[in-house]
């Protein structure tokens, strides 16, 4: 058979028009209960700038000056892992929290408030809050990217469609230190392709942290993610790379997610870094929206991503993004 001809097997479901009611028997109209969204996504309209008051310690960014230094040691002291522990530990509870509330309907701004009180509420800086970079400071709380965006998605006044799949980057800086960790959620019910991409992701984070143990190289990390995607047709984005963390939210060790031969420094007990791949239903390349900050597939192919902040240990890698109760947490990975 050619690729152009098409056969149909089993039962065609006859979908309504747009405004007729949906089929699920909700009276909603179809379009806005059911329809599975095939538009692209669009920069939307995005809110003012949300105030943290003066109690919480923030990082140089905060007003919008200072950039980091990326110089950090790699090996960290037991007090600065013990300080992570906690600070990771919130963040996930918060990355967590958003499953309660992610349902069609709400917009990726609410998700945005939900994170920034919640960061509060644990006496934390939401860290991507006017962190530098792009032609402007990120300007919000958390970084949303819904279907077709990789990564640093700006939370705006756009609703989520049932079908869709968003993941929520949260990081929040408390105690002089970073906690770095995302999930991809889904939004009703998602297409099964959709549902295959997020499970194989997942299992990829978890391979590149079980590949996370002393005496393997960094590169071994990106072996074990790319292998596995790849064995599932899918793609693994490079333009974005996993990092070193502590006091510094971004240091100079990076964690490509496909194997890169040069990267063939030895890990050791005490390193921290994150572990957060993005992988592709069809292209890896990224194409950046004008705001400098959305990153999108270039051919609009769904992508998603799970992310840790990890520590090796000498027994193996310590997850220190892991919520207060792993069964709380929807997308816990082991
Ligand atoms: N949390 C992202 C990461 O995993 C970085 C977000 S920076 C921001 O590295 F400015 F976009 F928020
Ligand atoms: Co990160
Ligand atoms: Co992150």
């Amino acid at each position: 058979m050619t690729a152009s001809s098409t056969s149909y097997t089993g039962r065609m479901r006859v979908l309504p028009k747009a405004n007729e009611v949906c089929w699920c028997g909700s009276g909603q109209k179809y379009k806005r209960c059911h329809k599975v969204s095939t538009d692209p996504v669009r920069q939307g309209r995005i809110s003012a700038i949300r105030q943290v008051p003066d109690s919480i310690a923030k990082p140089t960014w905060a007003d919008g000056t200072s950039v980091e230094r990326w110089d950090e040691p790699q090996v960290k002291s037991p007090e600065i892992i013990e300080r992570m522990r906690r600070t990771g530990r919130d963040a996930a509870d918060t990355l967590a929290s958003l499953a309660d509330i992610i349902r069609p309907g709400i917009t990726t701004e609410d998700i945005d408030i939900a994170v920034h009180e919640a960061s509060l509420a644990h006496g934390a800086y939401p860290s991507p809050l006017m962190y530098p970079g792009g032609p402007n400071p990120f300007p919000k709380s958390v970084c949303t990217s819904v279907n077709e965006v990789i990564c640093h998605g700006i939370p705006d006044d756009r609703t989520l469609r049932d079908g869709d799949i968003v993941n929520c980057d949260v990081t929040l800086f408390k105690e002089g230190v970073h906690g770095d960790t995302n999930a991809t959620f889904f939004v009703g019910d998602v297409d099964e392709l959709s549902q295959r991409l997020v499970r194989v992701t997942k299992e990829c984070t978890a391979l590149g942290i079980q590949a996370a143990v002393p005496g393997n190289r960094i590169n071994d990390i990106g072996r074990a993610i790319q292998t596995h995607a790849e064995a599932h047709g899918f793609g693994v984005v490079r333009d974005f790379v996993g990092h070193g963390i502590g006091e510094q939210f971004h240091t100079d060790l990076q964690i490509c997610h496909y194997y890169h031969p040069r990267l063939d420094d030895v890990i050791e007990p005490g390193m921290t870094f994150t572990i957060e791949p993005m992988i592709t239903a069809g292209s890896w390349r990224a194409q950046m929206w004008s705001d400098g900050w959305t990153a999108v597939t270039s051919d609009k192919s769904r992508t998603a991503q799970f992310e840790h902040t990890i520590h090796v240990t000498d027994d193996g890698p310590e997850i220190l993004t892991t919520p207060s109760d792993t069964s709380k947490h929807p997308y816990w990975l082991l």
